[in-house]
């Protein structure tokens, strides 16, 4: 790796008590795929959080693209190229799915009128929702409300995408397709770091996965031997590691779309 993207430098965060973030230091270079797995409460989102400057750590140093990022706000971050979608989607109910998109591009990625509604279009494409443009977000069911979550982030044209629970409620099929659009925004050149409880949505996705409990790294390295990592099972035992183990991994849109489609297992939020 040369010139890391973005580069935790021993940071910690903490609740009063509660340590969210331990030491923590991590380089993520440009176009990378990172998965972050980890037990609730281990401090995932948190790690988001510091990382996309709607938290300060308590200590370190963050950076990203070369330059010092620990004092800047959100704002700031994103307009650098830090995207990111929050677990419990953050959609202006009233605003129409494209509406969403032009502030995310505009207000998010400080675009300009015509290039964010070029990054709007092109956003709206990326994740199907086109159908969907006029509909007021607060009408968009659990697929279109997880797409539109992906699709505000796209629209501020990260380098960085940071994915919070994307899959968390999907069935297999919608998974999939969701797999796909993250594979194709990553074939871009955009790095991704995708927390997720579905750990077969990661898998066919990233190259390097992480486990975080406690505020720390249990296991950094590729998938396969992470999740066979006995310090890791035993803070992450799951069907889903389990499943991952087996070989158990998604089929490609094309193939789930058929015969399994309509009754799609719905995985865990
Ligand atoms: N703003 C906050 N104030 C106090 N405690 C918080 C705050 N945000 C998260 N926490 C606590 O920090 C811990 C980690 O939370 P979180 O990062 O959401 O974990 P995860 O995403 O891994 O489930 C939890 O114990 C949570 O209750
Ligand atoms: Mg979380």
């Amino acid at each position: 790796m040369s010139e890391p993207l973005l580069e935790l430098d021993h940071v910690t965060k903490r609740f009063g008590r509660v340590v969210i973030a331990e030491d923590l230091s991590l380089a993520v270079g440009t176009g990378d795929t990172v998965g972050i797995v980890g037990p609730n409460g281990a401090g995932k989102t948190s790690l988001f959080g510091l990382i996309s400057g709607d938290l300060a750590p308590g200590g370190g140093e963050i950076r990203f693209g070369g330059r010092t990022v620990t004092g800047l706000d959100a704002a700031a971050r994103c307009r650098l190229g830090v995207g990111r979608t929050y677990q419990v989607p953050r959609p202006f109910g009233d605003m129409t799915v494209f509406e969403n998109l032009l502030v995310a591009a505009q207000q998010g990625g400080g675009l300009r009128r015509r290039a964010s509604y070029t990054a709007a279009v092109a956003a709206l494409e990326r994740t199907g929702l086109s159908s969907q443009a006029n509909v007021p977000a607060e009408r968009l069911g659990l697929l279109q409300r997880k797409r539109l979550e992906l699709a505000r982030a796209l629209a501020t044209q990260p380098t960085l995408l940071l994915l919070d629970e994307v899959a968390g409620g999907l069935t297999d099929p919608e998974v999939a397709q969701l797999v796909e659009i993250v594979r194709e925004v990553n074939a871009e050149g955009t790095a991704v770091i995708w927390i997720e409880h579905v750990v077969r949505a990661l898998t066919p996705v990233v190259s390097r996965l992480i486990c975080l409990t406690g505020g720390k790294f249990v296991g950094d390295g590729a998938p396969a031997t992470v999740l066979a990592d006995p310090a890791v099972r035993e803070v992450f035992l799951g069907t889903e590691v389990t499943a991952a183990l087996a070989g158990g991994s998604l089929e490609p849109p094309s193939a789930a779309g058929g015969d399994g489609a309509a009754g799609g297992e719905r995985s865990q939020p």
